[in-house]
């Protein structure tokens, strides 16, 4: 969670660090703040709540200064408030430390320094860090010599960023463990630091990250990377193919409803290429470097994800164990690595994440390499973590997602999947050429099917203002559709704040009927496909009851009208490429919902873009 921004050049650092700020207030938006060094001063502004409250207080109180470090905080240690707001100052007000991730030994920590004298200000774990660098500065050092001395000392995950007018024109960062990203941004005379790429895009394409235990000293002339015993390491330079005008919202009142309705052309660049015109297959680039013979020989496929990515590792069990005859099972990355799991050497752990900086899924495919199993990822953040830790990688081409809640980063996970069990199938004999053809020409159909969804967007806006106020909803999918069916409830909860719950229609017998009544709205995927009349069935127990039910439906399905309170329409497609199309009015549901209530939908309450916390 939190975002960290940095600069040190000849321009004045606050706009630019607020800038910054601005593009990666997504992270976290408990507080902000900034500290700006120069002419042997530091100088500090920090607002609790979101960063306008932080542009107010900086023009009530300008500060300049050439070289500086910015923080946008999602709270974890101390409540939202301006005195737990980063960056944290050291007793003599000359060196700030800014900090995501979470010190798990503060307090061990903290003890020694209170009764050395330090004055703590806040109820952070963060500013024990800035008080041991005080200690090591006394002595003479370097910003760097101090953070090499520091930061081995802190247990648990950390992205750090400090700046001295002790040793002025510097920032110096460091990365523990998995703690969200660290990323150096090259320029001309200037140089930059981030947690994520949408706050550099600005500035320059030209990047390197920061591995966990490795250290970079940034000046305007250049920058050095250290590993833990100070050792100076080479770096590559990666080139950002991402542009300003895909990070930014272009008209659209909220990114949520931007990145749905970048969903067509998103899905194109998705499939773009990756299919071997000669051969008819499937075919992804050189980050996938699983050999045919691999293919082959594997005997087990586990997928893993959180929230939003956990829902599309569950479609990808029903895909890959539908076309290529894979047992799959779908793991919880939280549960997972606690939980001593058996690995064999004939599995592949598939993981699935935006950010590729999730630090529950990292520390899954940890614990899962640790017992010898291959890792794939299908990410969307390119040279993330996730992307950078695998052997295997498949990328979403989505493009920047900004807002928090995940819409088309989820409809592209599918489509890749949909690809990958196509891709597996081909290699393993479990798919002929002409099934899979047809496959294929329907995935190639799917950006101008999602179109036409999107056209019938006043509907579902409609349906979104009369049912807003409803307290609780419920939502029903079978088959491959159930996954839809919970990712539908999670966007609900998290934008509107209602309480709704995803289930399998056939376990509503089992408990869940209980609940309805004429109060619960109750959205079941009802589309036709090889368990409609099932569905049709749970459908009809539901209004027996006196429910009211909002049906997603093929759009040439006459009968469902008589069945549902209310009809959504989506156009026919496959039974496997089915929830890329059915989740795309649940998304715009939960989308108007939540504006209709007034909410902050890009900024939902309590949550955070990228999860770098456990
Ligand atoms: C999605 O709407 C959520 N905000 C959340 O569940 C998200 O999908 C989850 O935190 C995983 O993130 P990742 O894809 O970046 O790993």
């Amino acid at each position: 969670m939190c975002g960290i921004v940095g600069y040190v050049g000849s321009r004045d650092a606050t706009p630019l660090l607020v800038n910054g700020l601005r593009r990666l207030e997504y992270r976290g938006y408990d507080s902000a703040g900034v500290a700006v060094q120069e002419d042997g001063r530091l100088e500090i502004r920090r607002a609790e709540g979101k960063l306008d409250n932080l542009v107010h207080v900086i023009a009530a109180q300008p500060l300049s200064g050439r070289s500086g470090i910015g923080h946008t905080r999602w709270a974890t240690h101390g409540r939202p408030s301006e005195q737990n707001a980063h960056p944290h100052v050291d007793c003599g007000g000359v060196t700030a430390v800014i900090h995501n991730g979470i010190i798990e030994n503060f307090e061990e920590l903290k003890g020694p320094l209170v009764k050395a004298g330090h004055r703590f200000t806040s109820e952070t774990d963060t500013e024990v860090v800035v008080h041991m660098l005080e200690d090591e500065l006394k002595k003479g050092m370097s910003l760097e010599a101090a953070a090499l001395a520091v930061v081995p000392r802190l247990e648990g995950a950390a992205a750090l960023a400090f700046v001295s007018a002790k040793d002025p024109g510097k920032i110096v960062a460091a990365r523990v463990a998995n703690a969200g990203g660290v990323i150096v941004g090259y320029g001309q005379g200037e140089n930059y630091l981030a947690s994520d790429i949408p706050a550099l895009l600005e500035h320059t394409r030209s990047v390197s990250f920061v591995e966990p235990g490795e250290f970079a000293v940034i000046t305007a002339n250049g920058v050095r990377f250290l590993d833990r015993g100070g050792k100076e390491i080479e770096k590559t330079r990666t080139t950002i193919t991402w542009d300003t005008v895909t990070a930014a919202k272009s008209g659209y009142k909220h990114f949520m409803l931007k990145e749905i309705h970048e969903q067509p052309r998103v899905l194109s660049d998705t499939l773009l290429g990756r299919v071997e015109r000669a051969t008819g297959r499937v075919v992804f680039d050189e980050d996938l470097k699983l050999t045919d013979a691999q293919v082959r020989s594997l005997g087990r496929i586990t997928l893993l994800g959180c929230g939003t990515a956990g829902f599309a590792s569950l479609a990808g069990k029903y895909l890959i164990e539908r076309l290529a005859r894979i047992p799959c099972d779908v793991e919880i990355p939280s549960e997972y690595r606690y939980r001593d799991p058996v690995v064999s050497k004939d599995q592949l752990v598939v993981s699935l994440t935006q950010s590729g900086e999730t630090v529950d899924t990292l520390a899954a495919m940890e614990e899962a390499r640790k017992r010898g199993a291959r890792l794939l990822t299908i990410v969307n953040v390119i040279g993330s973590q996730a992307a950078r830790m695998s052997d295997d990688v498949i990328y979403l081409h989505a493009g920047p997602e900004i807002s928090v809640a995940s819409t088309k980063a989820y409809t592209t996970m599918l489509v890749d999947l949909y690809l990958f069990g196509i891709y597996l199938g081909q290699r393993r004999g479990t798919l002929d050429p002409n099934a899979a053809a047809k496959l294929l020409a329907e995935v190639f159909h799917l950006p101008t099917l999602v179109d036409a969804v999107l056209r019938e967007e006043p509907k579902v806006k409609a349906l979104a203002y009369r049912y807003h106020q409803a307290r609780d909803f419920l939502y029903l999918g079978r088959g491959i559709n159930y996954p839809t069916a919970l990712e539908g409830a999670h966007k609900l909860k998290e934008l509107s704040y209602s309480h709704a719950e995803g289930t399998a229609g056939g376990e509503m017998k089992h408990g869940m009927n209980a609940l309805i009544d004429e109060s619960l709205p109750v959205v079941a995927i009802a589309l036709r496909d090889s368990i409609y009349k099932k569905m049709l069935s749970t459908i009809q127990e539901v209004r027996a009851r006196a429910g009211v039910v909002i049906a997603v439906a093929d759009d040439d399905d006459e009968d469902i009208a008589e069945h549902a309170t209310e009809v959504i329409r989506v156009p026919h497609t496959n039974e496997l490429l089915s929830p890329a199309l059915a989740v795309v009015p649940l998304h715009l549901f939960a989308y108007h919902v939540a504006d209709r209530r007034g909410n902050d939908v890009d900024q939902p309450r309590n949550l955070a873009k990228a999860v770098t916390v456990e």
